[in-house]
């Protein structure tokens, strides 16, 4: 299907952020734009906003100036929603209210010709809500642009029920011409980026609330060993709470309570407290100036082993054994050992083992050992710099010692977590890839548009799918299967194509 046509006029509804952004993307394509806001003087100012924005670029050499300039002049702001009436293609983007958006889109029907396309760039309203009571329901789609629509790469182009096939793939292939990746999605809620990335945030208030580390830590374990670009409570104070928490409330309760979304009480309480994160200047953080950074938790310097032994095959983990030895560390090598079906490391006494999602406490009773420290998965354990770890109740001392001193020896900076279950950055990932793979199963997106959704709507260092498979599905469904029989709750169920895949052989992004 082809890209609506370069000469075509494109009418945007709403100048706020995303709707001035949107008119640069679409004049810089080649289109003529017209910006209408209800506010007095709002679509002149986002048409001044553009000029800027666009000049700006020029000055960096990243555009030409004549092109900055032509693209600048094909913006135009209206002044009543008639003015549209040229328009083929119509993206509102006011504000998140169903009974406004389908109060505009009744108007500009009415003054449009029946074959133009209305899109809609909300985030969180089902689209097939807002086409049914209009004319030509089969004319409306989502449009999802991300902040800001200039920068960010990704669109999500979402049909609702009565969306007209066509409407999609033109969509599609406007949103690729206009230099944009684009990823389709059945109106669900949260479509996929706002949907699939709720983990990443509900497992760190998870992990917060029972005590597992203090933000500081569990941000830098997300970025150091996860290779994710912010930890999720920097990134909850950046987004600002109120949002945060209003999307994951509006994501919980569209899908009924569904216990795999409930929001965060802690959370809850930053918000009514007004400590909405960095514009309030407290949320996790303090913001004021000169208030200290907190540093994560970081153990001190401890001796290197002489020599480790590894049991079976460590699986994602095995890059960590390479980098002991190319620090002088012998290695030996022997068969899985019974209790350590995973691959585990032996340093003297003390046994070292990837989390399986099971406490290290439970882990060592039912392997009938008392020094076990259990470590957390790195994105890369080749490049990580950073890893958690967790010691079984009964561990001692100098066990602990001596199975941080092997980390350390292998270049990583170690950080004691409480012994919860499934690790900070195993639990997440396993959990993103959980609701992945049921987005997928319930043919929202396609495994190659949740994964290219992900990594660039929220600039995750793989997708979920993928990372589940090169984790290996078998251990990304054990880790969620003890998870969900050390919580017992629903929340942790696992995906019937993980379950499934996972037995099969088969991988989850294919
Ligand atoms: N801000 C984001 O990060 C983001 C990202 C993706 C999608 N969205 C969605 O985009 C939409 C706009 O968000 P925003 O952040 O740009 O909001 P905003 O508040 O910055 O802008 C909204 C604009 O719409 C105007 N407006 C409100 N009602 C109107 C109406 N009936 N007719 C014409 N103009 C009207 C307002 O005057 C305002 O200028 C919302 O649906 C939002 O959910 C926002």
């Amino acid at each position: 299907m082809a890209a609506l046509p370069r000469d075509a006029t494109v009418a945007v509804f709403g100048a706020g952020a995303m709707g001035a952004g949107i008119a640069q993307v679409a004049a810089q394509a080649g289109h003529r734009v017209l910006v209408f806001d209800a506010r007095i003087n709002a679509a002149d100012d986002a048409k001044r906003r553009v000029g800027e924005a666009l000049a700006a670029l020029a000055a960096k050499g990243k555009l030409a100036t004549a092109d900055a300039t032509a693209a600048a002049a094909r913006v135009e702001a209206i002044h009543t929603p008639g003015d549209a009436a040229s328009a083929q293609l119509v993206i509102e983007a006011i504000v998140e209210d169903l009974e406004a958006k389908r109060e505009l889109f009744r108007q500009v029907e009415n003054v449009t010709s029946p074959d133009t396309i209305l899109a809609t760039n909300t985030s969180s309203i089902s689209i097939t809500a807002i086409g049914a009571e209009l004319k030509r329901p089969s004319r409306v789609a989502g449009m999802h642009f991300f902040n800001p629509a200039p920068l960010m790469p990704l669109v999500e182009i979402v049909r609702g029920l009565a969306t007209d096939p066509e409407v999609e793939a033109t969509l599609h292939a406007t949103a690729l011409a206009w230099g944009k990746s684009a990823v389709r999605a059945q109106s669900t809620p949260g479509f996929i980026v706002n949907r699939c990335a709720r983990p990443y945030y509900a497992e760190a208030l998870r992990l917060l609330a029972e005590r597992a580390a203090d933000p500081a830590t569990l941000d830098a374990l997300m970025r150091e060993a996860g290779g994710f670009r912010m930890g999720p409570f920097e990134l909850m104070d950046m987004i600002g709470h109120d949002v945060n928490f209003a999307v994951t409330k509006g994501v919980w309760e569209a899908f009924f309570h569904d216990p795999r979304f409930t929001p965060s009480v802690h959370q809850q309480e930053l918000v009514n407290a007004g400590f909405l994160g960095r514009k309030s200047g407290r949320g996790f953080y303090d913001y004021a100036p000169g208030a200290a950074k907190p540093v994560p938790a970081t153990e001190g310097p401890q001796a290197a082993p002489p020599h480790v032994v590894v049991h079976g095959d460590l699986g994602p983990a095995a890059a960590l054994v390479d980098r002991m030895v190319a620090r002088g560390v012998l290695l030996e090598r022997r068969d899985a050992h019974d209790a350590f079906a995973g691959g585990a490391i032996a340093v003297g006494g003390t046994w070292l083992a990837l989390t399986d999602g099971r406490t290290a406490t439970a882990r060592a009773v039912a392997a009938g050992v008392g020094d076990l420290v259990l470590f957390d998965l790195a994105l890369d354990y080749g490049t990580a710099t950073r890893v958690a770890v967790a010691r079984a109740d009964a561990c001692g001392d100098a066990a602990l010692a001596t199975a941080v001193g092997a980390l350390q020896t292998a270049g990583l900076a170690v950080s004691r977590v409480d012994d919860v279950a499934g690790l900070p950055v195993m639990r997440t990932v396993a959990m993103l890839a959980n609701e992945a793979a049921d987005a997928v199963q319930q043919g929202i997106a396609s495994p190659a548009d949740v994964d290219a959704a992900m990594r660039l709507g929220v600039g995750y260092p793989r997708g979920p799918l993928a990372w589940a498979d090169a984790i290996g599905l078998a251990r990304v469904r054990d880790v969620l299967a003890n998870l969900a029989l050390h919580y017992g709750e629903p929340r942790y169920r696992i995906a019937p194509r993980i379950a499934r895949r996972a037995c099969g052989g088969g991988r989850l992004a294919d």
